[in-house]
């Protein structure tokens, strides 16, 4: 593919061409949000990589945490996130998440968002590090698929907003240091340039960038990796979440068994069939997410551990039956049996970094979602958040793209990269060399961390840098966005000597005095308050 850091003048490359006001990568709830909002001020493309269903959203399982109950509500909903992020979170954001949190449900609720009720109220979980039930969710545990669709239905109502499935983002546009749009791979593999006002990256996370993770395959930080290289600042990217509890079972996916599980009485235990929690922390399984997988991580090198339900007297596949008919296929009955687990890679604190407008470093361009890090999550993102974040800042991005929106098309533009037509690799190799690089991040810069582990993911990333796969396709394109992205996780996490949230180095155990944000920009890596 030839991904040279040398811009060229696009106006020499082939494909299509077109012009729209906002330009949004991702179709999860942040994009979606985004558009609908967006929709008023102009015409707004919504590109995502697969079919509309496949985003990262709708594989969320346990809820959306949100405080309905008036002023109290929302300032313990502050304090938890506060708490749960490890002194790093970003206080300001905080407080618009947890504020403009029941607004944004609201509108949910309004554009039809079905959440589970009893006797009409509309039924409230708890999950780890939450002091009070505070989870809405849906079906049981699709809340992220119920509102993936809720949002879409009302999407498709909407003229102003075009979406364009089975289309990858290659590069972002620059003129003058402005984002003005991006090329783009479509499902046939034609190259399109859009030109647009303002780009927002609501791509999510990057979970495949590590071997195992409860993220679908979409998952590979394309927009973030975009971002990074037109020369955006990306921030705390060494803060990845680890879930305590993914399926564990040789050659099985590592499919997600929700925290709400343990929100409804599961315990953890050993191969000894004791429960272990104690040992660790107070809050026992609802401890915050980065302590319970760490707790996990250090017991299970005695053999496996398990989630245990046996003693919940309901009927779980009532409660939870996304989760049961998984586990039936593998023989399994969260009433009947232990379950067992192991953390796996699943959301990324950091990302794109921006204000709490969804403005980035570089103007033309937000970010929103996983993608971006405003710092709302610190270094341990509070259970059920994410669906919440989404939504409030797809909604303030948007804003702020359309108090933006003065600027003249430009004509003439340079991409961040080149990508060439020539020259493809076979699949297979593209595939051996992502597993490589995953497997390498998943062994080196995983849940426990030190400097000799990290500089051995550094060099064999850059190894893995000199036989980049080549070629204009959708699995070329995710390889070299998975590389960018393990490329940024590293440096950060060398960076970063102390152990605070999801970051753990077990040559730096402890955590420093002052809590600092990394910032990661055209290769220069500082820390900031
Ligand atoms: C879960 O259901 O445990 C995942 C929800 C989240 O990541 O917040």
């Amino acid at each position: 593919m030839g991904f040279s850091q040398d811009g060229v003048d696009f106006a020499a490359s082939d494909g299509a061409r077109e012009q729209v006001d906002f330009l949004i990568i991702g179709a999860g709830i942040a994009g979606l949000r985004a558009a609908i909002q967006l929709a008023e001020a102009g015409t707004v493309l919504v590109i995502t990589k697969e079919e509309l269903a496949e985003s990262n959203t709708a594989y969320a399982q346990g809820g959306i945490a949100v405080a309905m109950g008036g002023d109290e509500d929302v300032a313990l909903h502050l304090e938890d996130t506060v708490a749960a992020g490890d002194g790093l979170v970003n206080r300001e954001a905080a407080a618009v998440l947890v504020e403009q949190g029941p607004k944004r449900v609201q509108e949910l609720l309004t554009w039809g968002t079905d959440f589970d009720r009893e006797h009409g109220e509309l039924m409230l979980t708890r999950e780890a590090a939450h002091s009070r039930n505070r989870i809405l969710h849906a079906q049981g545990d699709a809340t992220g698929r119920e509102i993936a669709l809720s949002l879409l239905r009302h999407v498709r109502q909407i003229p102003a907003i075009r979406i364009m499935e089975w289309t990858t983002g290659i590069d972002l546009l620059t003129e003058g240091g402005r984002i003005v749009g991006a090329t783009l791979l479509d499902g046939e593999g034609g190259l399109l340039t859009v030109y647009a006002d303002a780009v927002l990256i609501a791509s999510g996370g990057a979970g495949q960038v590590y071997s195992d993770t409860t993220n679908p395959a979409v998952t590979t930080g394309d927009g973030i990796a975009m971002a990074y290289r037109a020369g955006a600042a990306v921030s705390d990217m060494e803060f990845y979440q680890f879930h305590p509890t993914a399926f564990s079972a040789p050659g099985a996916p590592r499919f997600l068994l929700s925290e709400a599980l343990r929100g409804e009485g599961a315990y953890l235990v050993n191969a000894a069939g004791e429960r272990f929690m104690h040992r660790y922390h107070p809050l026992l399984e609802l401890a915050p997410r980065d302590v319970v997988a760490r707790a996990i991580t250090h017991e299970g090198m005695d053999g496996p551990v398990y989630l245990d339900m046996r003693h919940v007297q309901k009927d779980l596949r009532q409660r939870f039956p996304g989760i049961s008919s998984f586990l039936a296929q593998h023989h399994l009955d969260l009433n009947r049996d232990l379950i067992p687990v192991r953390p796996a890679a699943h959301y990324l604190m950091g990302g794109i970094r921006t204000d709490v407008h969804g403005r980035t470093s570089l103007p033309g361009l937000y970010a929103a979602g996983e993608a971006a890090c405003t710092g709302v999550h610190g270094a341990n993102r509070l259970a059920s958040n994410s669906l919440l974040e989404g939504l409030v800042f797809g909604a303030a991005a948007a804003d702020a793209m359309i108090a933006d929106h003065t600027v003249p098309v430009p004509h003439k533009v340079q991409l961040t990269s080149v990508p060439s037509p020539n020259g493809s690799t076979h699949d297979a190799s593209i595939e051996r060399w992502i597993q490589e690089l995953r497997d390498v991040m998943w062994k080196y810069a995983g849940l426990l961390r030190d400097a000799a582990g990290l500089e051995a993911a550094e060099r064999a990333i850059a190894a893995l840098g000199a036989t980049m796969p080549r070629g204009l396709s959708r699995r070329a394109i995710e390889a070299h966005n998975l590389h960018t992205i393990a490329s940024t996780i590293v440096a950060s996490a060398i960076g970063r000597r102390e152990s605070r949230g999801a970051h753990f180095r077990n040559d730096f155990p402890r955590k420093d005095a002052e809590a600092r944000h990394s910032i990661l920009q055209n290769g220069t890596l500082s820390f900031t308050q």
